[in-house]
């Protein structure tokens, strides 16, 4: 018997591998229930570590359909859900906006509406919601978002999350459904999916190819390490008050040319190349569409709250991060080799 049944949903995309190792390696006692569609963003690959584990189970499900999640939280006496399954790269919703609204916004009302009736019983229950600071919009130069800060968000991906959020807040107004939401900065790290900044530059440049910067790289990410992420997912998951909003962020702003920069020289040096090699090829490309100029977190309320704070210094947990890339060739060839090179190459022959 375990004490909780944990349904962690998007457990095989980047954040999520990194929630569900975490949990299942620190709580023997939870049933962590991996569900996940295995989209583009999905794969298994990332937790061939826990498949023998007793506490660690994976279900391939759809959380918009009504069928496939009433099922799992019948089979499984779900108690409690870490929702993380989305679309969740920006510039695809710029693209293909329904699939956001699809997953993000429908998938999100049908595990409140499983748990509502599931949970009609006086066992303690938790829907942790967790969600993005794209939510808040885009900052000039100066500010931080925090919890108090209004709703603003301008691309489909960033609305999309941000009706999500207010139908988690709804679900808890109306039926007392316990929830906690987060909304977290850009993450860095292993297993994230070569679509996002980090992980696009760093292949890029193993395999000598431009180095895609939008605009004129000005706009500024406040990057916090996955693992640092994925500690304070767990900290709010059992300290967090029901109802409440925590934002998280590593303090850590760094315009994205700066960035770029920073990961020629790492990569460099790993590779044995000489200094200046990769930078030669930064490129600046096409500016993305209603581009947010800049995000930053105070992420005070949960550091003096909940007494989190993030670990890792950056140049570091960036230099890890890229040998991570470096010496997991293979996890990449075999998460680009369906619907990312297709994508690409509809969509992005200038860059690749
Ligand atoms: P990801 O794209 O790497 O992974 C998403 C996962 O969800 C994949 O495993 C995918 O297969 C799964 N999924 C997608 N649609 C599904 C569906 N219909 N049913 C079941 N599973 C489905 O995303 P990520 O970067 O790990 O982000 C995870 C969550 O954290 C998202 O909700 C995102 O909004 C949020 N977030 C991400 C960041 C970031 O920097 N990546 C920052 C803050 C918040
Ligand atoms: P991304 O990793 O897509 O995260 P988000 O859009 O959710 O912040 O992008 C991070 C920043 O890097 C963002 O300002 C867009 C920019 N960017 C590039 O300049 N080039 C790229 O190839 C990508 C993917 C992003």
């Amino acid at each position: 018997m375990f004490d909780k049944n944990i349904l962690i949903t998007g457990g095989a995309g980047f954040i999520g591998s990194h929630v569900v190792r975490l949990m299942v390696n620190q709580y023997p006692h939870y049933r962590m229930i991996n569900f996940d569609a295995l989209t583009y963003a999905g794969n298994l690959i990332s937790l061939q570590d826990l498949e023998s584990k007793d506490n660690y189970v994976f279900v391939k499900g759809d959380i918009t359909s009504e069928q496939d999640v009433r099922q799992v939280f019948q089979q499984f006496h779900i108690t409690h859900v870490i929702h993380l399954a989305a679309e969740s790269h920006v510039d695809r919703s710029i693209l293909d906006p329904m699939a956001f609204i699809k997953t993000n916004v429908l998938g999100t009302a049908q595990l409140l509406n499983a748990a509502q009736k599931h949970w009609q019983d006086d066992k303690a229950h938790l829907f942790y919601h967790v969600s993005t600071d794209e939510v808040f919009g885009a900052l000039g130069a100066e500010g931080k978002f925090n919890e108090q800060t209004p709703y603003d968000p301008h691309s489909p991906y960033s609305a999309s999350k941000a009706s999500s959020d207010h139908l988690v807040r709804a679900y808890a107004d109306t039926y007392q459904l316990p929830v906690v939401i987060s909304n977290c900065s850009n993450n860095y790290g292993s297993h994230q999916f070569p679509e996002k900044l980090i992980p696009v530059i760093i292949q890029n440049i193993v395999d000598q190819k431009p180095l895609p910067v939008y605009g004129k790289g000005e706009n500024v990410r406040d990057w916090l390490w996955v693992e640092d992420h994925a500690r304070a997912i767990d900290c709010i998951f059992h300290n967090g008050q029901l109802g409440q909003t925590y934002c998280i962020g590593g303090n850590n702003e760094w315009k994205n040319i700066d960035l770029v920069h920073q990961l020629c020289k790492i990569t460099d040096r790993l590779l044995g190349r000489a200094e200046g090699n990769a930078a030669s090829r930064i490129q600046f490309v096409t500016d993305r569409k209603g581009h947010d100029f800049r995000y930053a977190i105070d992420a005070s309320k949960l550091e003096n709250q909940l007494n989190w704070h993030p670990t890792q210094d950056f140049e570091q947990a960036l230099t890890q991060t890229v040998k991570w890339y470096l010496d997991n060739q293979e996890w990449l060839s075999s998460v680009k080799s369906g619907d990312y090179l297709r994508y690409y190459e509809a969509n992005y022959q200038d860059r690749i």
